[in-house]
C-alpha cells in the first residue's frame, strides 16, 4: 500500500490526474493539495503552499507519503509577466520535493518538464531529444534547469525522479492558466459560447499539443515503468498531435459549421514560435513504450461532447 501526494490537484493536469490515480489506487491513497480550495468537498484534501518547505514535509512525513506527482508552476506566459517571482516558485517547489527525495522521505517523484525547454535554434520539425536547447522564457529556463537539476539529484543522490516534456494540454474538466498553448482549450469554450473565437495565436502557428488522458496514461506509465528501462535521467520528450490554430478551427468546423475564427497575434506568438513544431519522441517509444492514442478529430469530437453538455448544448456528433 503507497501513499501518493499530488501536489497542485486542482490545477488542469492535476485535476485529471487525481481522478485517475484514484480510481487506480483509492481515494485514502491518494492525497490531494493545493494552495486553492478544491471545487467540491475532498475529504482528503489538505492546504498547500509548496514553496514553504516546512509544510511540504510536514505533510510527506504526517501521511506518510511514498510518491509526490508535482504538478505546480507558473506557466510560460503568465511567467512572462513576473518573471524574478516565477523562476523562484517554479524552482522553489521542486527543490523542497528533490530534498525530500535526497533525505529517502519519499522514494519517487514525478515533475512535468515542458516543449517550452526548446528555443529558436532548436530544429523545429520533429524535434529530437537531445539537440540545441535555448529557451527564451523564464519558464522554459525553469523547466531546463529543473532538468538539469532532476538530473543531478538522480545521479548524486540516488533520487528517482520522472519527468516527461509535455506539449500543449488540452481537456475539458479545468482550465489551464496563463499558457501560450491555452488557445487550444478557450477555442471550444468560446465556440460553444458565441461561435466566435478571436486567437492570440496567428494561424499557421504550428505546436505540438496532446489531448489530457493521453498525457495522464504518458504520466502514470512512466511512473510505472521498471527503473532499469528508463535510459534517460532528465524528461522524456513525447509527442501527440501538432496542428495550427486554423487547422483546429476546421476540424471545430465539421461539427460546428457556423463557428468563425479570427486572428490577433499578442506576445504569445514570440513564444510559439520559439517552440518546435512536432516532436521526436521514439525514446519513450522504445524505453516505455509510449504511444499517444488521441488524434485531431477524435480529440475535437471528445472535448465538443463533454463540453456541449457542459453548456446545454445539443449538437449532431456524427460527422
Ligand atoms: N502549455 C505550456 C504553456 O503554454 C507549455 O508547457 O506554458
Amino acid at each position: 500500500m503507497k501513499n501518493i501526494l499530488i501536489i497542485g490537484s486542482n490545477g488542469q493536469i492535476g485535476t485529471d490526474l487525481l481522478t485517475k490515480l484514484r480510481e487506480k489506487y483509492s481515494h485514502k491513497q491518494v492525497l490531494a493539495s493545493d494552495i486553492r480550495p478544491p471545487q467540491k468537498t475532498d475529504s482528503n484534501f489538505v492546504y498547500l503552499d509548496a514553496t514553504d518547505a516546512t509544510a511540504v514535509r510536514q505533510i510527506v512525513k504526517d501521511h506518510q507519503i511514498d510518491e509526490v506527482y508535482l504538478m505546480a508552476a507558473i506557466l510560460s506566459a503568465n511567467a512572462e509577466k513576473m518573471p524574478m517571482k516565477s523562476w523562484d516558485i517554479n524552482m522553489q517547489v521542486l527543490f523542497n520535493v528533490l530534498e525530500l527525495g535526497k533525505e529517502g522521505l519519499i522514494k519517487k517523484i514525478f515533475w512535468p518538464s515542458s516543449i517550452a525547454v526548446f528555443g529558436p535554434h532548436t530544429p523545429r520539425v520533429q524535434t529530437p531529444q537531445y539537440t540545441i536547447m535555448d529557451p527564451n522564457t523564464v519558464y522554459g529556463i525553469s523547466k531546463l534547469a529543473g532538468e538539469r537539476w532532476i538530473e543531478y539529484y538522480k545521479n548524486h543522490y540516488q533520487v528517482d525522479v520522472r519527468s516527461v516534456r509535455y506539449p500543449g494540454i488540452i481537456s475539458w474538466k479545468t482550465l489551464p492558466g496563463g499558457g501560450t498553448t491555452d488557445y487550444a482549450v478557450e477555442i471550444f469554450h468560446e465556440a460553444l459560447k458565441k461561435g466566435h473565437y478571436t486567437s492570440f495565436l496567428a494561424e499557421n502557428t504550428r505546436l505540438p499539443m496532446m489531448y489530457m488522458p493521453d498525457a495522464i496514461e504518458a504520466t502514470i506509465n512512466i511512473m510505472e515503468a521498471e527503473p532499469q528501462r528508463l535510459h534517460i535521467d532528465s524528461a522524456y520528450n513525447i509527442a501527440g498531435i501538432s496542428f495550427t490554430p486554423k487547422e483546429l478551427a476546421h476540424a471545430i468546423q465539421v461539427y460546428l459549421p457556423d463557428f468563425k475564427i479570427d486572428y490577433k497575434p499578442d506576445f504569445r506568438q514570440a513564444i510559439a514560435e520559439s517552440w518546435p513544431e512536432s516532436i521526436d519522441d521514439t525514446m519513450a517509444f522504445k524505453d516505455w513504450h509510449w504511444q499517444h492514442q488521441y488524434d485531431l478529430d477524435e480529440m475535437v469530437k471528445d472535448m465538443l461532447e463533454h463540453l456541449s453538455e457542459q453548456y446545454h448544448k445539443n449538437l449532431n456528433l456524427v460527422s
